[in-house]
């Protein structure tokens, strides 16, 4: 087997889209990678379709690869780590989790003489169109900093935070999905009120907030900028946006932060 740069451990939904990325921009070949899923017929699929190599055992990925992804449930953390040998490295090797509410603390105490990072990508990640909060440990190094933004940039936008705020961004952007789905469908139950066939008003809808996010970024623009130039004197979408402030809206969306901020405190605690 060739040596392995970069190792995952749990080859599923989170952890396939890293891979597929990270090969297509060619950060690392496929004989490079080497990921560990305890399916067979998982482990068939992610080498038939990526050419990486596959283990079923997490301890081959350990002691092989400089840097490995944990891409597991976070409910299997404390099994996973009671059998894997930390193997002793000169530099010690770098480990980026994405495990939902998996503290650095608690990643450092399963992984010693690691560096960790902890990362909170969304489910846009799952088509390269994500944004990924991350949290640095103490011993990580520039580098290997600098390794982490570039591979979670593979899957979308990357933003550095202090880990303190991790359940604010698990939140906003981890949470966000949901929300906006629930925005998306109640469009286009808008549309079919009033009369557009139930497939159109959902394409519509779906490439209206799509294009908006995009109009947005691309011309790093401000909401307000935006609403206020599409908003002319007695038309119709100042006649919308008036009926949305009557039903809060944006109070709604705000709540709804503030909601899951609470509750992802409340589950780490737990
Ligand atoms: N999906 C998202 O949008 C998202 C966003 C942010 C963070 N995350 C985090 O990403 C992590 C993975 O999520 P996911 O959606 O990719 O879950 P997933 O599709 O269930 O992937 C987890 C993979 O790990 C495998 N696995 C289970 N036990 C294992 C073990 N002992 N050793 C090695 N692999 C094992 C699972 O196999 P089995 O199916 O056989 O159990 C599965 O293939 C979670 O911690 C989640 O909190 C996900």
């Amino acid at each position: 087997m060739p040596e392995a740069t970069f190792g995952v451990i749990g080859g599923g939904m989170m952890g396939e889209a890293l891979i597929a990325r990270l090969l297509n921009q060619k950060i690392f070949v496929p004989e490079a990678v080497i990921v560990s899923d305890p399916q067979t017929a998982r482990r068939e699929v992610l080498h038939h379709t990526y050419g990486v190599q596959t283990t079923d055992s997490n301890q081959a990925v350990m002691d092989g690869a400089k840097t490995v992804l944990l891409a597991i449930k976070p409910q299997v953390l404390t099994e996973v780590a009671k059998n894997l040998k930390t193997p002793a490295r000169e530099t010690p090797p770098l480990l980026l989790s994405i495990l939902a509410g998996t503290t650095l603390t608690r990643l450092q105490e399963a992984f010693p003489g690691w560096a960790v990072v902890r990362a909170m990508p969304n489910t846009p990640a799952t088509v390269g169109v994500g944004v990924t909060a991350l949290a640095v440990g103490e011993s990580v190094s520039e580098g290997q900093r600098s390794q982490a933004r570039q591979i979670f940039t593979s899957v979308g936008t990357v933003v550095e935070v202090p880990e303190s705020q991790m359940d604010a961004v698990t939140a906003l952007s981890g949470s966000g999905p949901g929300y906006l789905a629930l925005v998306v469908e109640a469009l286009a139950d808008g549309g079919v009120a009033v009369g557009l066939p139930r497939a159109v008003a959902l394409e519509l809808a779906i490439a209206t907030v799509r294009g908006t996010g995009e109009l947005l970024h691309q011309g790093d623009l401000h909401p307000a900028v935006l609403k206020d130039r599409v908003t002319s004197p007695g038309g119709t979408t100042i006649a919308g946006i008036a009926a949305l402030e009557a039903g809060g809206l944006r109070s709604a969306l705000m709540a709804a932060v503030r909601a899951a901020y609470s509750r992802s405190k409340e589950l780490g605690q737990s």
